[in-house]
Order: structure tokens, then C-alpha cells, then sequence
């Protein structure tokens, strides 16, 4: 089908040039910073439905928000769906991204409308989840360690090797990780707590989620993660617990932002109106997505882990989501984290 209409794109390019005046196909360049499964599926159905056709690219969220700032004077990027709202609002604050007030915003959830609107509209929510992180519950039987249900539980040496959390420079997850513990114990006692936990990491990631999907599959005991990608495993039939840390934890606004100065202005405000829709975002679970969905209207999946269930935090996304405030971090986390790594 892509071919097909790319086929006729360059048909329309011919004629143009032969003086006719017939509109090339549409397309939309996409940052996905989502899991690449739904990522897929929210291409191809978009495709479908609108027959715009998409080039997509799965980025985490910190990589999404680097690529997006140094393409700044050239964008080859028209929307960014998903990942983590931190970065989201870093890119806002600094002006990369577009001003968009969509008709879909009545039908959001408060927490989504006041993303946009702390972000005078340059960004706006698309799902919510809690952090927390999910074990093997054969390899845990099987060595003899008992369930961390605490943040502190996490840095006893019983589980040095086996922990794996991804890389905050790359990781809107593990940003938002490093965020939540700020947050938590204050800077200094997060960053004292971030050495202790480093004796027990075997691996800093890139992806958000891969720590959990090893986890799953045998090759490490636990996964710092958003609770949803531990019950995506689970529902897979790996032998993976879900944990709700006990001193209480944060959450992401998984937001999408358009970039400024897109190519295809057009498009990227046809898959920004489609994504909020209910019966889009009901369909999420599908690819085994279990956020919390922004849509007042759209199907709460029965497998997405509750806020009310959870003791959350109450987070500070405009401190985090601030440029010099997550640049700080950042820079501490590299000089006294990432550089003793494993
Ligand atoms: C997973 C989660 C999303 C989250 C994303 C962030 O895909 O399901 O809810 O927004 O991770 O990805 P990152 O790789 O930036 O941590």
C-alpha cells in the first residue's frame, strides 16, 4: 500500500513539473517513543484510515528530544507521539515544538489538559502510568531472594547483579525514575541511595522497558519499569511480578508534541486529533499497552495498574520537565552514577 501511493507521489511530482497541478501524496515523519509493538500498530492503522502515509522511527524519549533539538533549524520531523512528558516539556520550554489547541482537548482528562496548557498548548497528554519495576519470580524462587516492596528494599546486597534500570540521558522511564527519588529523599539522599542501587545494576540500558523484558526472559532477576510494561510480560506468560514501590513513586504524562516548523503541518495535525480519540486510544491494550488512557471516553484497559491502587507522589512536572533543572540532573547522574557503572 505505502508503495502503491509513493509510486503515485512520484507521478504527481512528474506532472507538477509538466505544469499540472496535482497535490503529491501526503506524508508524516514520526518520532514513536513508545513500545515499537504499538508504535506498528497505531502507523499502519493511521495509514489506513487517513491514506497519509507515515515514516516512523522508534526513539526513546530523551534520544527523541536530542534528535528533535538538533534538527531544530531544518526539521525532518513533523510529530513526536509518546514517551515521557518531561522531555516533551523540556522541548516545549525551549520552543522546538508547536502551538496546537486540538477540539479533542474537551474530551481529555484534567491531567492531560493541564500538561498542554503548562506548556501554553506546545504539548499535550496521551497516557499516564506509575513506576515501579517487575521480578522473576522463577529465578527469585530459585536463588533464594525475597520480594523488594520498597524503594530501600532494592539496595540490599542479596541482589547485586540483578537489577538492570535503563540510562536517564536515554530513558524517559529512567528519568522519571531518577525524578521520583528527588522528589522522594531530596538531591543529595537520591544521589546517595542512585551509588548504593549501582552496586546491585548489572545494566543501564537504552530503552525504558527493555530491563523488564529481560527480566521476563531469564537473564536478569529484576526491571526498574513503568508498572504497565512489567504487566505486559506478565500477560505475555512470562513469570514476572508487578511491585508498587511501598514509600510511594511517580508517574509519567506520556505526551505528544508537534515540531515546529513541520514539513507536513497538515498531517501532523491529523494524527494529533486522531490519536486523542477514545476508540484510538481504546485500542491500545491490543498491543498490549496498558497506560492509562487520556480520553475521558476511551476503555480503561482491566490490566492497566490503577492510580487508586498505587501511592503516588505527588509530581512536580513543571520543576522536572524544566531544561536546566533535567540538564543538571543529567550531568550529576553521569559524574557520580553512569561513570562507576558496572
Ligand atoms: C515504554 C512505556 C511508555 C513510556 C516509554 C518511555 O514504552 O510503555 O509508557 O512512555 O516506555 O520510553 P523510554 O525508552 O524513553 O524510557
Amino acid at each position: 500500500m505505502g508503495s502503491v501511493r509513493l509510486a503515485a507521489a512520484a507521478l504527481a511530482a512528474t506532472v507538477t513539473g509538466m505544469g499540472y497541478s496535482a497535490q503529491a501524496a501526503e506524508s508524516l515523519n514520526l518520532i514513536c517513543s513508545a513500545d515499537v509493538v504499538i508504535c506498528e500498530m497505531m502507523t499502519n492503522r493511521f495509514e489506513k484510515e487517513t491514506g497519509i502515509d507515515v515514516n516512523m522511527v522508534r526513539l526513546s524519549s530523551g534520544e527523541a528530544y536530542a534528535k528533535i533539538r538538533a534538527e531544530s533549524r531544518n526539521p525532518k520531523t513533523d510529530i513526536w507521539w509518546a514517551g515521557t512528558g518531561d522531555p516533551h516539556l523540556q522541548a516545549a520550554s525551549e520552543g522546538l515544538t508547536e502551538a496546537y489547541e486540538s477540539p479533542m482537548l474537551p474530551e481529555l482528562n484534567d491531567w492531560a489538559v493541564a500538561q498542554a496548557k503548562s506548556a501554553d498548548y506546545r504539548t499535550v497528554g496521551v497516557y499516564a502510568g506509575a513506576l515501579g519495576w517487575g521480578y522473576n519470580t522463577d529465578i527469585f524462587a530459585k536463588k533464594g531472594l525475597s520480594e523488594p516492596k520498597c524503594w530501600a528494599d532494592l539496595t540490599d546486597e542479596s541482589y547485586k547483579g540483578e537489577i538492570q534500570i535503563a540510562n536517564p540521558n536515554s530513558s524517559g522511564t529512567a528519568y522519571t525514575a531518577l525524578a521520583t527519588l528527588v522528589q522522594l529523599m531530596g538531591e543529595d539522599e537520591a544521589f546517595a541511595y542512585l551509588a548504593n542501587l549501582n552496586k546491585n545494576v548489572s545494566q543501564y540500558t537504552k530503552s525504558g522497558s527493555a530491563p523488564v523484558k529481560s527480566a521476563a526472559r531469564g537473564e536478569t532477576g529484576l526491571g526498574i519499569v513503568f508498572m504497565h510494561d512489567a504487566v505486559a510480560q506478565t500477560v505475555e506468560g512470562f513469570p514476572v511480578k508487578v511491585v508498587a514501590p511501598c514509600e510511594g513513586t511517580g508517574y509519567e504524562i506520556g505526551s505528544m508534541s508537534i515540531v515546529k516548523g513541520a514539513r507536513n503541518m497538515d498531517s501532523a495535525k491529523t494524527w494529533y486529533d486522531w490519536a486523542l480519540t477514545a476508540d484510538v486510544q481504546s485500542s491500545m491494550k491490543d498491543a498490549k499497552s496498558f497506560q492509562l488512557p487520556s480520553n475521558k471516553n476511551a476503555q480503561v484497559p482491566e490490566e492497566a495498574p490503577k492510580f487508586e491502587d498505587i501511592k503516588l507522589i505527588d509530581y512536580d512536572f513543571v520543576i522536572y520537565g524544566d531544561p536546566e533543572k533535567r540538564k543538571a540532573l543529567l550531568e550529576r547522574w553521569d559524574k557520580e552514577i553512569g561513570a562507576n557503572a558496572n
